[in-house]
């Protein structure tokens, strides 16, 4: 897979992309995550991309032509399946939508920076708009580190544990179960017998139950979304 992101803030991207499961994912060459600094396509000897808005409302807008430039030559090179915008109006990301994304050869992601970019982008250039959730970050690139982070550790062979995204949360659904590790006892308080008992069977009962009664004790929704309740 392949992630070009669009950015006016390149720096925010660095480390959250550099670490973890999805370095790994980088060096085992499962995936290639290009960041471009817009600026570098900006107009004139100052790289402007971005003006005062028509109407006069306060705050700078993104504008089409440096955004326009660099697309053109992304999609002049390969064809892209999605070129996604973050934008805190657009739809809601969800587990799902990660599943289907990570599906994909070739991702375009824009960065919103400014007050906004300038519609025409949004209108002719941008197939996807993706929230992460219903509050205003100060870009996208918080929000498009989390959908690549989302995205990146489902394409197979980025975990190590492959069956381990199967356990995740949402995945099903339905939120994990609750997961202990050793020691046993600590200060008097203890991990569930069963999970002790060695018994595979009992061990996943167990897990399926304590699913469901965290998800309706802490999510109902998400049983109703299922048809569970
Ligand atoms: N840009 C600013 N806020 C955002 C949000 N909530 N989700 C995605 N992109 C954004």
């Amino acid at each position: 897979m392949r992630i070009d992101i669009i950015t006016a803030v390149p720096q925010l991207l660095e480390s959250p992309l550099n670490y973890s499961i999805v370095q790994r994912a980088k060096d085992k060459g499962l995936v290639d995550i290009h960041i471009h600094d817009i600026r570098e396509w900006g107009k004139g000897n100052y790289h402007q991309v971005d003006d005062y808005s028509y109407g006069g409302d306060a705050g700078m807008v993104m504008m089409v032509e440096p955004v326009f430039n660099l697309i053109s030559k992304l999609k002049s090179e390969r064809d892209y399946d999605q070129v996604i915008y973050m934008t805190p109006d657009g739809e809601q990301f969800s587990q799902k939508m990660a599943n289907t994304l990570s599906c994909y050869q070739n991702l375009i992601i824009l960065c919103g920076h400014y007050k906004g970019i300038d519609h025409r982008i949004r209108e002719h250039l941008i197939t996807m708009e993706i929230t992460i959730g219903d509050y205003v970050l100060s870009g996208g690139e918080l929000a498009a580190a989390i959908v690549a982070d989302a995205v990146i550790r489902l394409i197979p062979g980025a975990m190590s544990d492959e069956t381990s995204a199967l356990s995740d949360c949402y995945q099903d659904g339905l939120l994990s179960a609750p997961i202990y590790t050793r020691p046993a006892e600590f200060n008097g308080w203890r991990v569930p017998d069963v999970l002790l008992s060695g018994n595979p069977k009992l061990i996943a009962q167990w897990q399926e139950e304590q699913a469901i009664e965290r998800t309706r004790q802490l999510r109902p929704q998400l049983l109703k979304d299922l048809g569970l309740e």
